[in-house]
């Protein structure tokens, strides 16, 4: 057929790659406009946007202060290396002074969370001389060979062996509904944080463990109170940093500027991007305590990228944090975050194919299950990888018959909006999730 007589849809699904996915029966959602919670596809339906994309539209869409800057940088300077100073620049990295926890003072911007983690890695092995790096089971931390090295859920898979930066090394993930090493919290004394100190002990020359402080799209785990002093207490008598991955819960998602804040522990270095600029533009950061960036007066700093502090994502990202401290919207998501739970724990009661609702701020997770109590899930890492339709997509694809979009990921749905939206339009998305679980209920007993 010419191309020219093909829609948007087709023109993207044959010329384009649909990213994690098979290529074949790829359909995509032709999207022309959006505004505030909704987005608006060709035929001009609109759908509530209930995990904000990919847990990154913080503000909504056509955020205006937001969208304002961008026009004005693009006409002021759209343009300039890296080895120049800037007004964005300068001013961007003087409010993250302000909103990141303290004690993170020299930033390296980059494009994406998985630059930001890997200028972390590098920058971890110039610190410390040393190379291995610890990350967890069910995490996420990025795309390209390093970042997927460390990242271990199936889009990992198609790059093994694992560790294609060597010495990347997993410790257990910690997922108390479904404790990895077959422990119940609090009697297991988290055992799955000593278990990292038992594994920097047995490897020598371990430069960094990196973790997503609530582990994002592989479920929304929480750790317990206690797991985060007890690791920055192992970092800090092992000489080992560490590295939090906030791409997904920075920017006010779990209910304070970065989750780290609810533990009052200070990582060496803390990744983000995403919220950052609302998703407008691709900014990621990388930010370091003072003590790192002292280093590299005397050290060659060994890294760098043509769009580094591009001047285009920074403004934004200005306007971001102007926006979020504007409409109050870091408590803001505690409060209405509640108001979600509250109303995704109802379901639970209601459903019995839910094994578990758990979440913090508004950053939510509902687990699937075949049975509450075995907790069996419908399907595995194993099935999204064996292209074996996923009952979370069929659930999530009725959703979107019903004008609400949420992201699915092997047993579970992230439940993410911006952190704009109203109670109604929880109450729409919940309705929508609670009518369209009804799929799942009746798996149960086929
Ligand atoms: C925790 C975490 N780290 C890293 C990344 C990679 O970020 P990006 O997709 O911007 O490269 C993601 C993306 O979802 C993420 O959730």
């Amino acid at each position: 057929m010419e191309n020219s007589n093909l829609s948007a849809s087709e023109l993207t699904a044959s010329l384009t790659y649909g990213t994690w996915r098979f290529q074949k029966n790829w359909k995509p959602l032709h999207v022309v406009d959006a505004e505030g919670c909704y987005f608006i596809d060709a035929s001009g339906k609109r759908y509530l946007d209930f995990s904000a994309q990919l847990m990154c539209v913080h503000l909504g869409y056509k955020n205006q202060a937001v969208t304002k800057a961008i026009e004005e940088q693009a006409r002021k300077l759209p343009f300039i290396g890296p080895g120049f100073a800037t007004d964005v620049r300068a001013e961007l990295s003087k409010q993250l002074l302000e909103v990141l926890p303290k004690g993170l003072e020299k930033f390296f911007y980059a494009t994406s969370g998985t630059e930001a983690n890997e200028a972390a890695f590098k920058i971890a092995r110039m610190y410390t001389g040393k190379t291995k790096i610890i990350a967890r089971y069910h995490s996420y931390h990025g795309s390209t060979m390093g970042s997927i090295a460390a990242t271990s859920d199936p889009r990992r898979w198609a790059m093994e062996p694992a560790g294609k930066i060597p010495g990347v090394i997993f410790a257990p993930e910690v997922h108390c509904y479904r404790c990895p090493i077959k422990h119940t919290y609090p009697d297991c004394g988290i055992a799955c944080v000593e278990y990292v100190e038992h594994m920097i002990e047995n490897e020598s020359d371990v430069a960094a463990v990196i973790l997503e402080p609530v582990v994002g799209t592989n479920g929304v785990l929480i750790p317990p109170k206690e797991y985060m002093p007890r690791l920055r207490q192992i970092c800090d008598k092992h000489g080992v940093l560490l590295i939090a991955d906030e791409v997904m819960t920075g920017w006010g998602r779990t209910g304070k500027w970065f989750a780290m804040d609810h533990w009052n522990v200070l990582p060496d270095i803390l990744t983000t991007a995403k919220g950052i600029t609302t998703a407008y533009m691709p900014l990621g950061l990388c930010a370091t305590t003072k003590a790192i960036g002292d280093f590299f007066n005397d050290h060659y700093f060994s890294h760098g990228h043509t769009y580094e502090a591009h001047p285009l994502t920074l403004a934004p990202a200005i306007a971001a944090i102007n926006e979020y401290k504007r409409l109050n919207l870091i408590d803001r998501a505690n409060t209405i975050g509640e108001y979600l739970g509250k109303k995704l724990h109802a379901l639970k009661a209601k459903h019995p194919s839910i094994g578990e609702v758990r979440g913090i701020g508004l950053f939510w997770a509902v687990e699937l299950v075949k049975n509450q109590t075995t907790k069996e899930p419908f399907n595995t890492y194993k099935d999204k990888v064996s292209g074996i339709p996923l009952l979370v997509d069929k659930v999530a694809g009725e959703m979107m018959k019903n004008g609400v979009f949420i992201q699915a990921w092997v047993s579970h749905f992230v439940v993410a909006p911006p952190l704009i939206i109203t109670e109604q339009e929880i109450d729409q998305g919940v309705q929508a999730l609670d009518s369209a679980l009804s799929i799942a209920d009746a798996a149960l007993s086929s």
